[in-house]
């Protein structure tokens, strides 16, 4: 019965991040990331607009490259080629989704990244070294992120059942691998799950990422439980300025009186993410300069 503060956790992370970025620029070293954006898909240009403006406000160097909707395959490969040769860049980010037929080779892009600069954590190097539990690679922030926020509350991972909704490469799975690496016992749920009610209110802690604003009531949810809504879900609302309310997956009014905590949304897994962007690019940079 209460809420995990997402920014606070965040402001934290970042607290640290900046302290990292002052010592290792003491040894002559700046981070650097690149961040690829195709197109003018608008909710990509704010991601992008406040991933750039984060690096600025931490120190680390930060670059722009932002290309029309027509740029061929050949081209995006050749920049992402000379990025991964540029020793002032740690870190590539391709913003996804790509626009027209880039989309259906979106994976080949990223498999075009170095996987030591893939701080996405897309690259399927990475992907394995998270399946493996190798700590050298990178993690998906958002996965990483909602681990982060458990751990903030002092949860102890271990042996505790969670489930997963949503399987989705840049969330569920990613957030499945994490847990098990935590010795969590975990259960992935997703659309062709029956009785979804059923199987999330095993859960003690219950992480939350299909997209679907509100899916989860109370039914779903054990007394007690932690919930982690990584949903972000615009929903019409003629009541606000914008014309439109935020909401997450899990309807957190519903649920607030069951459960022992709950991030909301906004202000919950969102602001980790881009924490652990830059922590992702800091951590590229020490590698790429150990
Ligand atoms: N906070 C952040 O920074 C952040 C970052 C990334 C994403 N998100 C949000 O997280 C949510 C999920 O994103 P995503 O990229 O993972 O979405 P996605 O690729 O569309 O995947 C959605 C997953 O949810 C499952 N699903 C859909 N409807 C369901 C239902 N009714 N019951 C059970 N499972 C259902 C799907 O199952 P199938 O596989 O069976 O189709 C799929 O595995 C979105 O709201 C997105 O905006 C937030």
């Amino acid at each position: 019965m209460r809420n995990i503060d997402g920014k606070a956790v965040a402001a934290k992370v970042l607290d640290s991040v900046a302290q990292e970025v002052s010592a290792l620029k003491e040894q002559g070293v700046t981070p650097g990331l690149a961040v690829v954006i195709v197109g003018d898909d608008p909710a990509s240009k704010v991601y992008v607009g406040s991933k750039v403006k984060k690096c600025e406000e931490l120190g680390i160097y930060s670059r722009k490259i932002a290309l029309p909707a027509e740029t061929s395959e050949a081209e995006l490969r050749t920049l992402i080629s000379d990025l991964n040769n540029d020793d002032a860049i740690s870190g590539i980010l391709v913003q996804s989704p790509l626009p027209g037929d880039l989309r259906k080779i979106e994976d080949d892009i990223v498999e075009g990244i170095d996987p030591a600069k893939d701080v996405d954590g897309f690259h399927p190097i990475n992907v394995a070294k998270l399946v493996m539990g190798d700590d050298t690679g990178f993690v998906p922030c958002t996965p990483a992120g909602c681990i982060e926020l458990l751990k903030s509350e002092g949860v102890e991972l271990s042996g505790k059942r969670a489930v997963v909704v949503g399987r989705s490469m840049i969330v569920g799975k990613p957030l499945a691998a994490l847990l098990l690496n935590e010795s969590c016992t975990v259960t992935i749920a997703h659309s062709r799950t029956t009785d979804i009610n059923a199987v999330c209110s095993e859960a003690d802690i219950l992480l939350v990422g299909v997209g679907v604003p509100e899916l989860i009531k109370k039914d779903a949810v054990k007394r007690g439980a932690y919930v982690i809504d990584v949903g972000i879900n615009r929903v019409d609302d003629p009541s606000k300025k914008k014309g439109y309310r935020l909401t997450g997956d899990v309807d957190y009014k519903d649920v607030f009186e069951n459960c022992e905590a709950i991030t909301p949304v906004p202000g919950g897994v969102g602001p980790m993410t881009i924490a652990l962007l830059m922590q992702n690019t800091v951590k590229a940079a020490k590698l790429q300069n150990a």
